[in-house]
Order: C-alpha cells, then structure tokens, then sequence
C-alpha cells in the first residue's frame, strides 16, 4: 500500500499569525492607543467583520481599487452578498445611524481590528491588517480636524515617532466645487491623453482625480502642470481649510501641502490628510483620513459631518521595531520563576504561587509544570527569561523558607522566611509595578 503524505495547510498568503514573541510589542502600541482615546474623550466602538457588500460599494466606491478588485466578497447560505470589511468607516456609520447614535448629538468613537483586501502582500501590505480608527460625527467646523491630527501626533511623540513622520495636507472642496475641478482636469487629460499609461486611461472616464496619485515618473511632469484642485476650492472650503492650518500652526505642528493627495476612498470631501514615513520602503502611510461630509446622507441619514483616520498597525509596529522604540520593560514576559526542586514539593510550591498572585497582583510569575530532573528545571528557568528563581525544596519547606536565586547576575543565592518574600520581591523588582 502506497504511504500518502498528508500536504500541511498553511496560513492564507498576506494573512499573519502573531507569534508569542510579536506580541508584547502589540500589547505596548494598543495600551498606548488605548490610554489616548480616553485621554482625548473618544469611546471604543465595536463592529463585525462581515458587512453587506453594498455598504462598502455605496461607500468607498463602485470604481475605486478597493471595491473593484481588493474585496472578499461571498455568498452566505442564504444568497446574501457578503463582505470582509476592508476598512472601517463605513461599518461604524452604519453602526451609529443603526443605533441612533447621531441623532440631535456630536460622537467621538474609536475602533480597532482587523481589515481585508486582496492586495498583493510586501512589507507592510497584507491580506488581513490592522487598524486603529477614529471617526467624530456632527462637527462642522474645522476644530474638529485639528483635534483628530492633534490625537494622532500625540501618538508619535509619544511613541518617539514624531521625528520619523511628515503630515500631508490637502483639502478636496465641496462635491460640487470637485465636480467642476473634475472638468477642468478631464479636459487637460484629454491634451495630454498620449502620456496616460493604461490604468491612467481607463481612470480618466471613471475617476479622474485619482490619476493624479499616480506614481509613474513618466507621468511626473505632466501631473505636476495639472490644473490643482487647491486653486479651485469653493469659498466656504477655502476658509475652512485656512482656519485648519491657523489651529495646527498655533499647537506647533508641521506639515507640508500636498495638492496631490487625493486618497483612494471617494468619500472625502474638504480635510483629507496621511502621516508617511521613508524608514518602511514603499508602505510608508502610516496614518490616513479625511472629512467625510456627505457620508452619512449617502447612506441614507440626515446630512451629517464626519472626520476621522486610520493607522495601519502592521506598519506602526515595523516602524517601531526598526528604530528600536519599543522598551526592554515591554518586552520582558517573566519576573520570577517558581520551582519545585522535585516531585515532593509541587503541591507546597504551588500553594506558595497562588499566596504571591493574590499578594503581588503586579508579579509575572511562572509556576514550573512538567516534572523533570533539577538540572532540566533550572534550564527552564533561566528559558523564561526571568531575572530570579525560587526554588522550593524539602529544607525549605522544613524551615517554611524559600531560596531566591538571580539568574542574570552573579549575586549570591539566599534563603529567606516566606513571609518576607512579597516584601523582598517588591524591592528586587521596582520596574514591573
Ligand atoms: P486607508 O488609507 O485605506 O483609509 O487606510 C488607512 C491605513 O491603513 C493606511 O494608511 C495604512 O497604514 C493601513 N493599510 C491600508 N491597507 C493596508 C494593507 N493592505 N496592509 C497594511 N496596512 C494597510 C481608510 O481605511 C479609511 N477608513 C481611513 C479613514 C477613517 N478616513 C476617515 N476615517
């Protein structure tokens, strides 16, 4: 009989496991994260990851990247059309208009989880990504935007970023003052129709302004002579634009204009912005977001204003790796190792960690499990990663003792009452309380 070798199953490709070792630097951004929100007045918000597919396609866009090739779209087993949210404004709209969150009152909501597109996966472009997310609803002044950056600055410096990233600014006027500006440049392709690579054409009929993101340096100089959307704002979005920059120059924020910055979403309008960095190769928006002003009525709500962002995690945590931000404090998963020197005293040994636990609620402590020699004990204490060992054998037990012994230093081991080891182990480790 043939032996058949069974072909292991794999992740899905762009899709990552988040390893033990990855995860206290996630753990260190989103406690980070989520101390800011609430120190900025935003309240968590939670939303499923399926949505219908026509809220993302009334949303971000029948003919935007997004929507025309990057979805997970399938039927349910009930026909339905479905979709793995690949971003999430659309899905905490249709939560706060379902919920009536936006009735006759201003929300502050923030949001983190995973998202979905098939794009092809790089350093930093995954399947499946995170996102942290901010959305504020019934704001119509520019205050609001400059709250929302101001959060997301906070964030760098705090994090050490701050050095790291540039603020690009744009602002994309009313619908209809765009639909002019659209026009405008639509008639300028048409001169230069010769120049447009064939992604460009194909955009020219269905989204014109998004040629001007383009990256094709044959297109570069031509890009750079287009009528700019900038010059052609209508007057209430000029002004709002000009309050925008007065607020972020008074809080001492920098940024540069980027009148190309147009976003690959078509719900934006006024305010649309992206934090980019040059330390992750070609995935450098590290944030992005914008005004969203006719979202909520296009969905069918009350005309009600949004602004908000999203960062992309994968990328903050690459940032934070690379430039090595991230504490040792963080990063370290143990303080102390308990262990029974054998067999004998597994029982005394772990009645002694649950009394720690319950004194040292603090304490990141390892109960050893599994048996073994005390050589083979001793070497799973020093894997932990923990700066001591207790060691518990029958003269300690005897003796109602216990044996503390440094495992990074050369510090001589000592045996010490247990009653003094909550009050000896707060001294030896300062740093984890
Ligand atoms: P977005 O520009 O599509 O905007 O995505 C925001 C951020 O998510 C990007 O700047 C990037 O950091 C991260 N990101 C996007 N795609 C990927 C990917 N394939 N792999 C890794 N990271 C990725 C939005 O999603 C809007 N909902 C933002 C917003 C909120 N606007 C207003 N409110």
């Amino acid at each position: 009989m043939s032996k058949s070798v069974a072909k292991k199953i794999q992740a899905i490709r762009g899709m990552n496991d988040l390893l033990p070792s990855d995860s206290p630097r996630w753990q260190f951004f989103e406690e980070k994260v989520r101390q800011l929100m609430q120190r900025y007045g935003f309240a968590e918000i939670r939303m499923p990851i399926v949505e219908q597919t026509a809220l993302f396609a009334r949303s971000i866009g029948e003919v935007t990247d997004i929507v025309e090739k990057e979805m997970y779209t399938f039927e349910d087993r009930n026909g339905d059309s479905l979709t793995l949210r690949p971003e999430g404004t659309a899905s905490c709209v249709r939560a706060a208009m379902e919920h009536g969150l936006l009735y006759n009152q201003t929300q502050r909501l923030w949001y983190q989880g995973p998202m979905f597109r098939h794009e092809r996966p790089q350093k930093g472009r995954y399947r499946q990504f995170h996102q942290v997310g901010v959305e504020a609803y019934g704001f119509e002044g520019p205050d609001i935007d400059a709250e929302v950056i101001l959060l997301s600055a906070r964030l760098w410096q705090e994090l050490g970023l701050m050095e790291h990233v540039t603020l690009e600014l744009n602002s994309l006027g009313s619908s209809e003052a765009r639909a002019a500006y659209r026009d405008k440049l639509v008639a300028y392709f048409e001169q230069h129709r010769e120049m447009l690579d064939e992604d460009s054409q194909r955009r020219l009929t269905s989204n014109p302004l998004r040629i001007l993101d383009s990256k094709n340096p044959a297109m570069a100089e031509m890009l750079d002579n287009a009528p700019r959307l900038m010059d052609n704002l209508d007057e209430p979005s000029q002004a709002h634009f000009e309050q925008l920059k007065t607020m972020l120059d008074a809080a001492g924020i920098a940024y540069v204009i980027n009148p190309r910055l147009v976003r690959g979403l078509d719900y934006y309008s006024r305010t649309v912005f992206e934090w980019t960095t040059t330390a992750l190769g070609s995935q450098g928006t590290v944030c992005a977001g914008g005004r969203y002003d006719g979202l909520v009525e296009q969905l069918g709500g009350k005309p009600t204003p949004g602004v908000g962002f999203a960062m992309g995690i994968e990328r903050l945590i690459l940032l934070l790796e690379t430039l090595d931000l991230v504490p040792d404090e963080a990063l370290g998963g143990c303080d102390v190792y308990l262990l029974p020197m054998d067999d004998t005293a597994t029982i005394a040994a772990m009645t002694l960690a649950e009394q720690l636990r319950s004194e040292l609620p603090w304490l990141r402590m390892q109960l050893h499990c599994g048996g073994g020699s005390f050589k083979s004990r001793m070497k799973k204490a020093d894997k932990s990663g923990a700066p001591f060992a207790l060691l518990l054998g029958e003269d300690e037990i005897a003796e109602q003792a216990i044996t503390l012994k440094a495992l990074r230093d050369d510090q001589a081991q000592q045996r010490i009452p247990q009653s003094a080891l909550a009050h000896t182990l707060s001294e030896q480790l300062t740093h984890s309380q």
